[in-house]
């Protein structure tokens, strides 16, 4: 079997990979063994950006990874695109030249992050016909929002981004550069190394998968036990390639989601093909471009963290996991799923197959707010997310779903129990003021680094009085 390859910057021919290298980080790959030291280790943890790289997958597509959290398998037959690959000394990339220009740096320790987020976005913007849209406020910051800087301040960053853009020619000289390196994709691998296994289908899978195994999509969470416990994984299963997790279709009873899928996608689905603001808001905030590209919905659910975002506003909308091992299929009610802190129903030689939103729990009517102290690509000190079947007639359904508030995603029987048969339009401003102070009051969230229980059981209150009056989205 032919070693696992992976191909850097410019370079024509792939290089081997060690199995022993492959759990970890990609980022430590880049900096010890090729010697890339323009990428930056700054919190190993997907907050800062500062090891920001492009990957380029065999089929062409590139997208933008924090390297520190990416595990160097989830590389295997792709291109890296690293800082030195954009510009040189010399001849430094337009974006460089700008950051320079416009004054974006001082101390330098988060400007190839930058670099790489911007040049992603430029890739990602870039029309067939090599012309180049001006980049707006919004979307500048869109495309940085995975990056943070602590000296220099984001006004002279932002005006780089938009002053790169505006000086475009596609005739550029290390824009063109990376465009042809880029027109020659590397070739897919099919090896599946013992280490880091990467089926592309079901039984492909469960021919791999045993107790040993450590299962990863896209490592966002599961790989901080690498960089921030030292933990070593032996036997990595890369549930990234299996056709069956892939893909949205809409069914006779509604939507069903493989639980590959990963946020960046779905971002693109809930804006352009099933529009849903209450959904986009949130994605908009759930974590990065970089963390965006790599999570999936089912990583989010399975990891059972109680600050999770997607569990509240699928719990709100009433949603359903479909759970595969090789025996076969079941499905839950993600009401059911989750047991306590990190625990759930689902059996160590099972895999969350897929996500069903059931057509009853229409898109329009959900309402969802995130709390948190950094606008993106942060921790929810609370998350709420509602659903109720109008806000003018009386009602017939109401679901009420928390994150943050307890050692799992939580709903608020009580509350949506009360509500019941009530128009919530006709609902005083008192009488809301009582229900949400028994809401809160039901509530038992902890004092933790992020927030105090009082402020949490105070955001519940707030956000649950504006979703009544409708206010939320
Ligand atoms: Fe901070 Fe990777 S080092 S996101
Ligand atoms: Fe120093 Fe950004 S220039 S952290």
């Amino acid at each position: 079997m032919a070693a696992p390859q992976i191909t850097i910057n410019h370079e024509t021919e792939p290089r081997e990979l060690l199995e022993s290298q492959l759990a970890l980080p990609l980022l430590h790959y880049l900096r010890d063994t090729c010697g890339l030291a323009g990428t930056k280790e700054g919190c190993a943890s997907g907050d800062c950006g500062a090891c920001t790289v492009i990957l380029q997958a065999p089929d062409g597509h590139t997208f933008s990874v924090n390297a520190c959290i990416a595990p160097l398998g989830s590389a295997i037959d792709h291109r890296v695109i690293t800082v030195e690959g954009v510009g040189t000394p010399d001849a430094l990339h337009p974006v460089q030249a700008e950051m320079v220009h416009q004054m974006g740096s001082q101390c330098g320790f988060c400007t190839p992050g930058f670099i790489m987020s911007l040049v992603q976005a430029e890739l990602q913007d870039e029309a067939e016909d090599g012309s180049l849209p001006a980049l707006s406020r919004t979307n500048a910051v869109h495309s940085m929002a995975g990056n943070l800087c602590r000296c220099t301040g984001y006004r002279p960053i932002i005006e780089a981004a938009q002053a790169a853009r505006l000086s475009y020619t596609a005739d550029d000289a290390q824009r063109r550069r990376l465009r042809n390196t880029l027109a020659n994709p590397p070739a897919a691998q099919p090896e599946q190394p013992p280490a880091f296994a990467r089926p592309n289908s079901l039984p492909a899978l469960w021919s791999v998968m045993n107790e040993a195994s450590t299962l990863v999509a896209g490592g966002t969470d599961k790989w901080l036990e690498v960089t921030q416990l030292y933990k070593d994984f032996e036997q990595v299963v890369d549930l990234n390639h299996i056709q069956e997790l892939q893909g949205i279709h809409e069914t006779d009873a509604g939507l069903r989601i493989g639980a590959g899928v990963n946020h960046s996608t779905l971002l693109d689905y809930f804006t352009h093909t099933a529009p849903c603001q209450a959904i986009t808001d949130l994605l908009w905030r759930f974590g990065s471009p970089q963390i965006r590209n790599r999570g999936t919905i089912g990583g989010n659910i399975a990891n059972a963290s109680p600050i999770a975002d997607w569990p509240p506003l699928l719990l709100s909308l009433n949603a359903e996991l479909v759970l595969a091992s090789a025996a076969g299929e079941r499905t839950v009610a993600l009401d059911d799923y989750y047991l306590g802190y990190k625990q759930t129903v689902q059996q160590p030689e099972e895999i969350i197959l897929a996500v069903a939103l059931p057509k009853t729990h229409t898109l329009a009517q959900l309402q969802a707010h995130k709390v948190s102290k950094r606008f993106e690509d942060d921790i929810s000190s609370v998350m709420g997310a509602f659903w109720f079947s109008s806000l003018d007639q009386p009602l017939t359904q109401a679901r009420i779903a928390w994150g943050g508030v307890a050692a799992t995603p939580v709903r608020s029987p009580a509350t949506e129990q009360a509500l019941l048969g009530r128009t919530l339009s006709a609902i005083t401003d008192a009488e809301l003021s009582v229900l949400a102070d028994d809401l809160a009051n039901s509530l038992q969230p902890i004092t933790d680094v992020r927030a105090t229980a009082d402020y949490r059981r105070a955001m519940c209150a707030s956000l649950f009085k504006s979703a009544v009056r409708g206010e939320l989205v």
